[in-house]
């Protein structure tokens, strides 16, 4: 069933420009350019408090950068945490907040775990979940369905970037909804939505030049990733993909934290990959990568064309990703570190499907 490709991990990253476009019809009547919401909402977002956004691993890092849109678009605050601390944290919650569990297989221990807690503490339970009749899903009120199809590779691709647009479109309805966005504020960013499968089908076009960029990668031993803003959350998920699949070590920053210590590490020897696209943040990343550069640190850019002309000559090493409306640069982005992580692992001859010591689902603590 893998069809032409050598992984299902890379098959399922191919089917991203379709998968997501399947959320945006759930949230977006495209002829009329309108929001319309599938899901009947058991809440409403006008009269929430907060939003707590509990999940595990890659669905985690998605709700990390649900909280940058939430914030923003549709100023509701927004706390989250990986389920596994927040089961045990007791935290005090806002009656009628609303809870929401992120999650591909809907079955994942920690975050099953959290949801009674926070149905007993008077919060409306909301689920971005894959598996429709999963465990998570039946306890939920109201159920986002990613509907991406079966993921089969251990480390989540389409998952992740369907959990994403799921929460960008609900980032709009809830900025609607609280009266924060205009009209014309939600026909650009709606506008930055369809333009997304077209954009993910883009960047899948740099697969070429990032195969030869991971070929280099695979002499490291330990590599970095930076991002500021709703591009933080990819440097993680860029760290996590990579050490799970190449198991080089790697980790993701805060581009802001890196003087705060990271930076200590840098030497000739170790990648940083920097995720830059252009936007109203770009100037803080880039001097923090001529920080970098300064001490002799091997940069691979992720950046748009802007953001390769203006900035490139410091990068040894430049993915060019479409240029987009920042709204969706996230979801772009991600799909440049999971080819890169992709192909560092299959040139390492790594299981990329199968990676040792891990469980597609994990539904015991
Ligand atoms: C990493 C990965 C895991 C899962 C995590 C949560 O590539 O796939 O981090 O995201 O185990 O799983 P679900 O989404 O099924 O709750």
């Amino acid at each position: 069933e893998k069809g032409p490709y050598r992984h299902f991990m890379l098959k399922e990253i191919h089917e991203q420009p379709d998968a997501v476009s399947r959320v945006v019809g759930q949230f977006i009547d495209r002829g009329a350019g309108t929001l319309a919401v599938h899901t009947p909402l058991s809440f409403d977002f006008a009269a929430l408090p907060r939003l707590t956004v509990s999940a595990c691993g890659t669905a985690y890092l998605a709700g990390a950068v649900g909280k940058y849109w939430f914030e923003r678009y549709a100023r509701l605050p927004v706390d989250i945490d990986v389920a596994s601390e927040f089961r045990y944290r007791q935290p005090p919650l806002e009656p009628n907040g609303l809870a929401m569990f992120i999650s591909q297989s809907g079955e994942t221990a920690d975050t099953l775990a959290a949801l009674p807690y926070c149905a007993d503490n008077g919060q409306h339970i909301a689920s971005v979940v894959n598996v429709e009749e999963s465990t998570i899903a039946r306890e939920s009120g109201s159920v986002f369905p990613l509907r991406c199809g079966p993921e089969i590779g251990v480390a989540s691709t389409k998952a992740f970037t369907t959990q994403l647009t799921t929460l960008a479109c609900l980032s709009l309805v809830a900025g609607r909804a609280r009266g924060v966005l205009s009209g014309a504020d939600v026909e650009a960013l709606i506008e930055a939505l369809n333009r997304l499968p077209g954009a993910l089908a883009e960047a899948l076009r740099a697969e070429p030049d990032i195969a030869e960029i991971a070929r280099r990668l695979t002499k490291a031993r330990n590599a970095l990733f930076l991002g500021r803003g709703s591009l933080f959350p990819i440097a993680l998920e860029g760290a996590l993909k990579l050490k799970e699949i190449s198991y080089i070590h790697s980790e993701g920053y805060a581009a802001g934290e890196l003087k705060h210590g990271p930076i200590a590490l840098v030497d000739e020897t170790i990648p940083v990959i920097v995720i830059a696209p252009s936007d109203e943040l770009t100037e803080k990343t880039i001097s923090n990568m001529q920080e970098v550069c300064a001490r002799g640190g091997r940069i691979i850019l992720i950046t748009d064309a802007q953001g390769a002309e203006t900035h490139g000559a410091m990068a040894a090493e430049i993915i060019v990703m479409p240029q987009v409306h920042p709204f969706i640069a996230p979801i772009v982005a991600a799909v440049a570190i999971q080819l890169l992580a992709y192909h560092t692992a299959v040139q390492l001859g790594a299981d990329v499907d199968q990676p040792r010591n891990l469980a597609k689902s994990v539904t015991v603590e």
